[in-house]
């Protein structure tokens, strides 16, 4: 009698402990693609974009903050690093003011990847103070490379506005952590 007793016990523990398991996991995921929500809803007219891009990478699922900034300054830093290769390809075939413009541009996005770079150090190091300004300087640089074409058809508003979008998510989870 006594042992079945235990053993009874022991079921009803080790159910008890998976549906706690099962609860509090739920609830973490609830919580966490609610974060990227939240967060994404602050980038209006961004929301889509900033949620097909920040669940392009792997590292958004389960993310805090912290993480999710430092998945949203990689991916800026990314596509800037891109783009400035692109750049330098248009570059060697133009001539004249486009080949000026691109050089503004060139110059724009060398600062872009600086920024960026240094927000992700300053996130390695768990510092949150200087990104909102790192995120606003790599909008500013996007907003400077369409503005260098001005008048004349960019080879560069798509990337523009890809940098923009990213960098907006930047600005407001920089806000967010320094809250
Ligand atoms: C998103 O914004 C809308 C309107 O401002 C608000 O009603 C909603 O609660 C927000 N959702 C989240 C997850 O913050
Ligand atoms: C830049 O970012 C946008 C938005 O996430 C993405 O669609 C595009 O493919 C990226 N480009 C590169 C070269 O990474
Ligand atoms: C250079 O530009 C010309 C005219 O736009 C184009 O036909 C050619 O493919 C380009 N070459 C390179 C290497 O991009």
């Amino acid at each position: 009698m006594a042992t079945s007793y235990a053993f009874l016990l022991f079921c009803n523990l080790t159910i008890f402990a998976f549906l706690a398991s099962i609860i509090t996991g739920s609830l973490a995921v609830t919580a966490d693609s609610e974060l990227v929500e939240q967060i994404c809803n602050q980038t209006t007219p961004y929301y889509k974009f900033c949620k097909d891009a920040l669940n392009s990478d792997p590292r958004t699922s389960g993310a805090d903050g912290a993480k999710l900034a430092y998945v949203a300054f990689s991916l800026a830093n990314r596509n800037a690093s891109s783009t400035r290769d692109q750049i330098t390809s248009l570059q060697s075939n133009s001539t004249g003011p486009v080949h000026l413009h691109l050089e503004q541009c060139r110059l724009d996005y060398a600062t872009a990847i600086v920024k960026t770079t240094l927000a992700l150090t300053d996130l390695d190091w768990e510092t949150y103070g200087r990104l909102s300004y790192f995120a606003s300087m790599t909008r500013d640089q996007a907003k400077d490379c369409e503005l260098a074409f001005k008048g004349t058809k960019s080879p560069l508003t798509d990337n523009n506005n890809n940098l923009y979008g990213l960098s907006v998510i930047c600005v407001v989870l920089a806000k967010w952590l320094n809250v």
